[in-house]
């Protein structure tokens, strides 16, 4: 991290989400970047960093004692929120990863259906995979935000267990909560416009999608 309490826009996006006071798991986390800001900027008492992988966890070991906050943020080995207990987080971070694998730990968590709990999600890709296993799991949006860092369009959704289940339009998984009158939001859509249209060489299904998706975005 780079100044004392920098952030890139995308992290800070997933960082206005945090719930104040909340003790947050930032489940991925390699440079544990985000639970630092978290307890540096005073919005989280303490917070987990956890990770799969024992290198990017030495990584975040290393910014956190940087940071002078080891008894405030601990570092853990774990795959998803296997070692994560429900009474140990209130609002859980999982950024930086695919769409079908933040489904996937999701899914495996056992009390992901806490409705207490919040799931703060930045998928870098296949985001409509992650919005369509959410709506027929049962999870809602609360908010969903777009950001532009690098270049780059990134959606951040903060979702939480409800029991609604939506037999969503397919339309859906690409639009999310998104406003079309938002220009960055407008962008991300577009990414996903861009994409369904190369993959409608192969099938033509993908085409009438964009088409609406298209529609949906409107010409501005
Ligand atoms: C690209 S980094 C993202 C780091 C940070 N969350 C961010 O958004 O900048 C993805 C991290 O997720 C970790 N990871 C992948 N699958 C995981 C899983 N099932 N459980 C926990 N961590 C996982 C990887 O080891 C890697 O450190």
């Amino acid at each position: 991290m780079s100044g004392e309490l920098q952030l890139d826009k995308r992290l800070r996006l997933c960082a206005e989400f945090v719930r104040r006071g909340s003790i947050p798991a930032d489940i991925g986390t390699d440079h544990a970047y985000l639970p630092v800001w978290l307890c540096r900027s005073g919005i989280c008492p303490s917070a987990i960093a956890s990770d799969i992988n024992p290198d990017p966890l030495s990584r975040g070991r290393q910014t956190v004692e940087n940071a002078g906050l080891s008894d405030k943020i601990e570092l853990r080995l774990s795959d998803g929120l296997r070692e994560i207990k429900e009474n140990e987080a209130d609002d859980i971070i999982i950024a930086g990863m695919g769409g079908e694998t933040i489904a996937k730990i999701i899914g495996d968590c056992p009390y992901a259906k806490n409705r207490g709990k919040r799931f703060i999600l930045q998928p870098m890709t296949r985001s409509e995979v992650l919005t369509e296993y959410l709506c027929e799991n049962g999870f809602s949006i609360i908010a969903q935000d777009c950001c532009v860092a690098s270049n780059k369009c990134y959606t951040v959704m903060c979702v939480n267990f409800t029991g609604d289940i939506k037999n969503t339009d397919e339309l859906f998984y690409y639009t999310g909560i998104l406003n079309p009158e938002n220009e960055t939001h407008r962008r991300f859509m577009q990414g996903h416009i861009e994409r369904l249209r190369k993959k409608a060489k192969g099938d033509a299904r993908f085409d009438a999608l964009a088409d609406r998706l298209e529609e949906y975005c409107g010409d501005r």
